[in-house]
């Protein structure tokens, strides 16, 4: 049997998808090359942005073609649908695309080895779970068996603070954080296969409170300092973090922590407190200047990057200033910027004074060309410097290696294929808006 798992939507996604596999292969499957080759094909799906949850289906659509194709040739498909879409529309997953034969919804999916012997057994029904248990999903997985050299690691999920505009509270759960001990030892058998950077993920990494083996509340300054005595480990990261949550204890890790990237993504969404205020975001722009102002402070090479939403409903000329004021006071090295998006069941969709489409569009483009400016700019000062670069896949060109720099700018270089999973100190010889290139110091 083999199996083929289409990831949507944001790391947390990508991570989950990672643990979907090692349930599979836990249970006899391989993974496919081809999804045309699969007897099992699952979508992890995103419902953050309406044009995200709308690409689920039609990618849906196409793969009942396939699913059709094989039937022809006596071959069966099990289809299944996990993720955010499916805690947000529950059955309507079902109507809009009948030939799902089961949905699973984030907290849930390890719950797959009995969802899929249930279909075997009684063919044809639709099978489908979106509770928010009580036991948390991570004590059920198999291993991690990521053999990657940079890997993820989710340490806290959900979200208590419910942006005006945002599905993830009500597709996520509540915050959970992980036990302490677990934490280290996914860490442990993580970099004992390969990895030597982790990123820590969650959807607010930075209000993580786990607890300790002797019961005690630990915060996400505890896991960056112990993560760091892993010997092997040389690169750490974090995303995302809550402004309101960035606390002094974890500012003093930039400080402190070599292995710490100097690289931090702390969404701001919008640069005018009255419309922060309206997205119920607990910082004003001031705070978050502030914040900006003890990282620089606490480790000086430290650069930033954002989320930006243009286009909330009541946002005028004036807020989207403000916006672009904050841009041009961080000067962000990388960001990412959306069109308010009306999502159904959030209070910012049932607000007065939506923003007209042509608007939002003329502000994103605006707001894009000014980051895209910043980006450039830093990318440009890069060149004539020498990097480290963790090199973690071939590129397109033969003797081609992709990588990252501590700043997760994209680099490509011709390397010899054993610098591969290693980092490499290389010098920069030429930027573009999204990549740099360089050559391995000493070559
Ligand atoms: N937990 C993270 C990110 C959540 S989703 C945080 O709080 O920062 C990722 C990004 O999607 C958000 O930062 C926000 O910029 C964007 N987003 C969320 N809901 C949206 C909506 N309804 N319309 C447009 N963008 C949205
Ligand atoms: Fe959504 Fe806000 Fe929670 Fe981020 S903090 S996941 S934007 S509700
Ligand atoms: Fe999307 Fe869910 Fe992540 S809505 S952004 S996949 S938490």
């Amino acid at each position: 049997m083999q199996y083929y798992i289409k990831t949507f939507g944001c790391q947390m996604n990508v991570y989950d998808s990672g643990r979907i596999a090692n349930i599979l292969q836990s249970l006899g499957y391989k993974e496919a090359e081809r999804i045309e080759e699969a007897d099992l094909v699952i979508f992890n799906t995103c419902h953050i942005r309406e044009k995200a949850a709308e690409k689920v289906f039609s990618d849906l659509g196409r793969l009942n073609l396939i699913r059709e194709e094989r039937e022809n040739q006596d071959k069966k498909t099990i289809i299944g649908v996990v993720g955010c879409v499916v805690q947000a529309e529950d059955e309507q997953i079902w109507k809009r695309a009948p030939f799902v034969d089961f949905a699973l919804g984030p907290l849930t999916y390890h719950r797959l080895p009995e969802i899929l012997a249930k279909i075997k057994r009684k063919q044809g029904d639709f099978v489908i779970d979106t509770e928010f248990p009580v036991e948390a999903k991570f004590d059920y997985l198999p291993e991690n068996t990521s053999t990657t050299s940079c890997s993820y690691l989710a340490i806290q999920e959900g979200c208590d603070n419910f942006c005006t505009y945002c599905v993830v509270p009500y597709t996520r759960g509540a915050e959970y954080s992980r036990p302490v001990e677990d934490v280290l030892k996914e860490a442990q058998r993580l970099i004992d296969s390969g990895s030597i950077e982790i990123n820590l993920l969650g959807q607010n990494v930075n209000s993580y409170h786990g607890e300790d083996k002797n019961g005690k509340e630990r915060g996400l300054d505890y896991l960056l300092r112990k993560l760091a005595e892993f010997d092997k480990l040389k690169r750490i990261r974090y995303t995302t973090s809550y402004p309101a949550d960035m606390s002094d204890e974890i500012i003093a890790c930039h400080k402190d922590l070599d292995k710490l990237m100097p690289y931090l993504h702390l969404p701001v969404q919008s640069g005018s407190d009255k419309i922060l205020k309206s997205m119920n975001r607990r910082h004003t722009s001031g705070d978050y200047l502030k914040i900006v102002e003890k990282l620089h402070k606490a480790n000086p090479n430290l650069r930033m990057s954002s989320d930006f939403i243009v286009g909330f409903p009541g946002e005028t000329d004036e807020d989207f200033k403000a916006t672009l004021n904050i841009v041009n006071q961080v000067k962000y090295i990388q960001a990412f910027s959306f069109k308010y998006s009306r999502r159904p069941g959030t209070p910012a969709a049932l607000m007065p004074n939506q923003v007209e489409e042509k608007i939002k569009k003329e502000r994103l483009e605006i707001l894009q060309n000014l980051l895209f400016n910043y980006q450039n700019q830093f990318n440009q000062s890069c060149i004539g410097k020498t990097m480290p670069v963790l090199f973690e896949s071939q590129g397109r060109h033969k003797g081609q290696l992709i990588g990252r720099t501590p700043y997760m700018q994209n680099l490509h270089a011709s390397i010899p294929a054993g610098q591969l999973n290693k980092i490499v100190n290389v010098k920069i010889t030429a930027a573009t808006t999204n990549s740099l290139s360089g050559k391995m110091e000493g070559a």
